[in-house]
């Protein structure tokens, strides 16, 4: 269950408190439509979006983010990042959450092209951050960062390809991109991975492998993170459920081939069955159903406790 940074949670209220009365209510219920839309544009373009956004979406996407970050860390025990940029960087989600994985952190740069939505990070973030003004379809090159973020910003940019590009460009260590776990949000990536491994890029996550990508046409790959919703949040939501389930989908490519090798990734929820659980794995060689039975202890220890998202490394 992802937990978000309490100060942030507190600062959000005060930022709503000092709004006044505003219906955001059915402003929440536009941003889920939006998220489904081949392309967004004007996503969050009045203050009832943007309370709404900090208090629906702001939550899940840290809770991603953080997932993501974990990935990597799952799969290079040395993971430290002393720089961050985060592209279409909203009211500062990733800056946030590089910070609770990396409190040290020497610099972080943000760049947004609504100048509501930097006054507002800038608030929450009580000063920490370097905020640019700019659009980055716009710029033509961004300096050299350890980590480069692009977090559900993707599908609000028309080109693409150009704009990851320019990223990569700017990326020393890392390049994290994440989308929602659509069908829509998945088809974008897919597009993106295959461009860049024709750069030259590594690609650290999820993928065991840098081949075509072997999901059928009708799936897509994604993940899911748990996490409290606040009491705000479901009278937003409408519902009584203390908790949400955030889909999303993401590639981190890395400058540098990993030496720890991960034989496949768990694409779907193992089922636990007695005396066997039963998977769908993302290896080298395709997707396979991947059986583990009590027979063999070990494997069959760690396959209980596997999760839809885990890599399988050598040892499991
Ligand atoms: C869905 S929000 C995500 C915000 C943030 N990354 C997060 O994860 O919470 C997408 C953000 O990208 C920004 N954006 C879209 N196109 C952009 C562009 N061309 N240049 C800079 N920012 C852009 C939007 O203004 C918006 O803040």
């Amino acid at each position: 269950m992802s937990v978000f940074p309490e100060i942030l949670k507190e600062n959000i209220y005060k930022y709503i408190e000092q709004s006044g009365t505003i219906d955001f209510r059915s402003a929440a219920g536009q941003l889920t439509e939006r998220y489904h839309a081949p392309l967004r544009t004007q996503f969050m373009e009045t203050r009832a979006h943007r309370i709404a956004y900090l208090l629906t979406r702001m939550p899940a996407t840290y809770a991603a983010i953080i997932k993501v970050f974990k990935e990597i860390s799952n799969r290079l025990e040395a993971f430290s990042v002393k720089s961050f940029l985060d592209l279409g960087a909203g009211p500062g989600t990733g800056m946030w959450a590089i910070k609770e994985f990396f409190p040290q952190i020497v610099s972080c740069t943000l760049i947004e092209k609504d100048p509501a939505l930097i006054s507002l990070g800038k608030k929450l973030a009580d000063g920490k951050g370097k905020w640019l003004y700019g659009d980055i379809e716009k710029m033509e090159f961004f300096d050299p960062h350890e980590l480069v973020l692009f977090s559900y910003a993707l599908g609000e940019l028309k080109d693409q390809e150009g704009a990851v590009l320019r990223a990569w460009r700017a990326t020393e260590k890392f390049l994290v991109v994440v989308e929602p776990g659509t069908p829509v949000g998945f088809e974008r990536l897919k597009k993106i991975r295959q461009f860049l491994i024709s750069q030259g890029a590594y690609l650290l996550a999820p993928c065991p492998h840098m081949h075509t990508c072997p999901l059928k046409q009708n799936d897509w790959c994604h993940f899911s993170v748990r996490l409290n919703r606040t009491s705000l949040h479901r009278q937003m939501k409408g519902g009584s459920l203390g908790y949400e389930d955030e889909k999303f989908s993401y590639l981190v490519f890395s400058k540098s081939r990993s030496l720890n090798p991960c034989k496949g990734r768990i694409l779907r929820h193992p089922q636990k069955q007695s005396g066997y659980v039963e998977m769908s794995v993302c290896t080298d060689e395709g997707v396979q159903r991947k059986i583990f039975s009590r027979k063999e202890k070990e494997i069959y220890k760690w396959a209980r406790k596997a999760e839809w998202g885990d890599q399988i490394n050598q040892t499991n």
